[in-house]
């Protein structure tokens, strides 16, 4: 329709005028996707936003990704569709109950891993940050003798010590969306689909891994589903990477894994973005992300550490 055409035309105009560049994340909905300059996973997005010459960012993700953005950009502007855009991981940790749980148990000289789902504040008092993408990888550079904390995703850190035999302890946080996989779930469209192979997100509960051909962060699963020996793939994981995946392997019957409630899994945070308000956030340049200089700087340590030890 000329309405949305007429939209779309707006954002690029505004785009070129601020100087901006539009990072989306996999989630995001198919017309935010296909307009956006780069779409990807939250590591893919950190290197992203760190290397970029543009004068405003414009992040369409959740708000600890826009975060992130502005942690390794202090003097551009970043701004993002909706602040309310939050995250249950996030949620699932505030920076002042780390902060105690941290003084509490000082004797113990943790080694802190933040997963990259986490709000400043928490970055603020963590050793490294990972994403889904390259936790494996940090855990093992992680020093051998000291204990590790790992926050907040207790169902990626169970994943990432079943892969690296490392023992850590785990704050019990979740991700809303992921956990409304069952092994029932699967099972069923496992049993519907029999030759299908199953591609499952590490925020996902054990039992769900378990049943996974491969577990893997959301830009991983472009490479598996290219290379499986299968025609049809079940994908376990929040239901915009469907968009992503179809466009980059369109020869393949790419399957949402259903819940028990819905045939395919939303992130309401992911969703509250639509093309209206990326419009409106590039012509008014807000909500703005703005962040306490002292916790800026203090998160910045942990997140350039990882990006250094993921190359
Ligand atoms: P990825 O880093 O794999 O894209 O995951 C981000 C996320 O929010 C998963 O729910
Ligand atoms: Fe957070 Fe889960 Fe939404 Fe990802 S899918 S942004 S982890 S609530």
């Amino acid at each position: 329709p000329a309405a949305a055409l007429d939209l779309k035309e707006a954002i690029l105009q505004l785009k070129k005028e601020r100087n901006a560049v539009i990072l989306a994340h996999n989630y995001q909905t198919g017309d935010i996707q296909d307009l956006a300059d780069y779409v990807g996973d939250s590591l893919g997005l950190a290197y992203k936003a760190k290397e970029t010459d543009a004068d405003v960012i414009v992040f369409c993700g959740v708000h600890f990704m826009a975060e992130t953005a502005k942690i390794v950009n202090p003097t551009k502007t970043v701004v993002l569709p909706d602040k309310d855009a939050g995250c249950s991981l996030e949620q699932s940790c505030p920076g002042p109950e780390l902060e105690a749980f941290l003084k509490d148990n000082a004797g113990k000289n943790y080694y802190v891993i933040a997963y990259i789902n986490c709000s400043a504040h928490v970055k603020s008092l963590c050793d490294v940050i990972c994403t889904s993408g390259n936790a494996v990888r940090i855990v093992e550079q992680a020093p051998a003798e000291r204990p590790i904390l790992f926050v907040p995703d207790a169902n990626l850190g169970a994943w990432v010590m079943e892969q690296t035999g490392r023992k850590m302890d785990l704050w019990q946080g979740s991700c809303y969306v992921h956990v409304e996989f069952t092994r029932d779930s699967i099972q069923r469209i496992k049993d519907e689909y029999p030759d299908a192979l199953v591609v499952a997100h590490p925020e996902c509960t054990q039992a769900v891994r378990l049943l996974a051909d491969e577990v893997c962060s959301t830009e991983k699963m472009i490479a598996f589903c290219k290379e499986a020996p299968a025609d049809n793939i079940i994908v376990v994981t929040e239901s915009g990477m469907l968009h992503r995946l179809q466009k980059e392997v369109p020869e393949k019957n790419l399957i949402p894994g259903p819940t028990d409630r819905c045939a395919c899994a939303d992130c309401k945070y992911m969703k509250l973005n639509t093309l209206e308000k990326l419009h409106d956030c590039l012509a008014k340049l807000e909500p703005e992300v703005v962040l306490p200089e002292d916790i800026r700087a203090r998160a910045e340590v942990p997140l350039l550490r990882m990006l250094e030890q993921s190359q």
